[in-house]
């Protein structure tokens, strides 16, 4: 199978009640950690770059990378997806250089502004056979705290979502339900905590995402941000020499339940991360003689793919469904 857009993908995840996992992809480790992982539990799945991985790595090598993935995974389907596209011309290049997908973020702009870029380039990746995510409204963040509590400014409008739809012709829709990117999504001022002191975030705003469902049948949704931030990798990096207090994200049944509904695609990029450093960490401190890269990236590429296995099973639902 070559790479493939996210159209069948989207459809058959919308209709079977389950979502397709989209990974953020900075090196060989973590594509092969996440596509060993998909591949074996025959599961599609979306590899998407941010134009700062793209910086990191250099285009071309992350293309062929996920080449090699198709591949040497040739039973599953995989998107090669633009994370967080800002620009008409960053669209362009991807759709050029051989991605199927693309994201135009341009929700920080006004409705008129995010509707005239996205529309600009679904024509584009149309034309050239690739498909568009836009995006409404903002995701919350650290910094967002005070807007979102404010009034829920943050959140995606639904009564907006019918007219930037259809005035964009785009193929799929990135909206803000209360996710936030990053390790440190939510303030201690917006949490509760448990008994063993960990942060409880506050829930996610199933009814903003009911609306917009109910607003756009069989339109396929996405959430970024979904990262649940693995209390076992924050300990890990902890103990072994790092500095992560509070770190918290998404409670894994929360992205559950949003892939049942109309949630197709779930972005995750911080556990990764996370999986990645607690065990180069641990590896080290264990290991403080080794200096070979092949020795402690091993095991974090492993708990790369343990995690993803674990997210495709439990989290997104999308096993056995190549
Ligand atoms: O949403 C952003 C992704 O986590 C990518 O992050 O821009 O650091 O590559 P990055
Ligand atoms: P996390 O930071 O929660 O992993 O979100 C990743 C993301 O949304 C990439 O676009
Ligand atoms: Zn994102």
């Amino acid at each position: 199978m070559s790479l493939v857009t996210t159209t069948e993908m989207f459809k058959k995840a919308y209709n079977g009640g389950y979502a397709v996992g989209a990974f953020n992809v900075n090196n060989m480790e973590i594509v092969q950690g996440i596509t060993e992982a998909a591949g074996e539990l025959k599961s599609p799945v979306i590899l998407q770059v941010s134009k700062g991985a793209r910086a990191y790595a250099n285009h071309t090598y992350l293309v062929k990378l996920v080449e090699a993935a198709v591949i040497e995974n040739p039973e599953i389907p995989i998107a090669l997806h633009l994370d967080h596209g800002d620009s008409f011309e960053l669209c362009k290049s991807c759709i050029d250089g051989g991605f199927t997908s693309v994201m135009i973020d341009a929700s920080s702009k006004s409705f008129e502004d995010n509707i005239a870029l996205t529309k600009q380039v679904v024509e584009y990746a149309h034309a050239h056979g690739v498909v568009v995510e836009a995006e409404l409204g903002t995701l919350a963040g650290i910094e967002d705290e005070v807007v979102v509590e404010a009034g829920h400014e943050s959140y995606t409008r639904p009564e907006e979502v019918e007219e930037f739809v259809t005035r964009t012709g785009c193929d799929s829709l990135a909206i803000a339900i209360g996710t936030s990117h990053g390790a440190y999504k939510f303030t201690a001022a917006q949490c509760t905590r448990n008994a063993d002191g960990i942060l409880v975030p506050p829930p996610l705003r199933f009814d903003v995402l009911e609306e917009v469902s109910k607003r756009l049948p069989g339109f396929p949704i996405v959430l970024h941000g979904s990262s649940s931030v693995p209390q076992e990798f924050v300990k890990m990096v902890n103990q072994y020499g790092g500095n992560m207090p509070d770190a918290v994200g998404i409670p894994e049944e929360q992205l559950r339940k949003a892939a049942t509904l109309s949630v197709c695609k779930i972005n995750i990029d911080s556990d990764i991360r996370l999986a990645m450093t607690g065990n180069i960490r641990k590896y080290f401190a264990e290991h403080p003689d080794h200096f070979d890269p092949r020795q402690y990236l091993k095991p974090a590429r492993q708990a790369v793919k343990d995690m993803v296995a674990h997210k495709i099973v439990n989290v997104l639902g999308s096993d056995g469904k190549a």
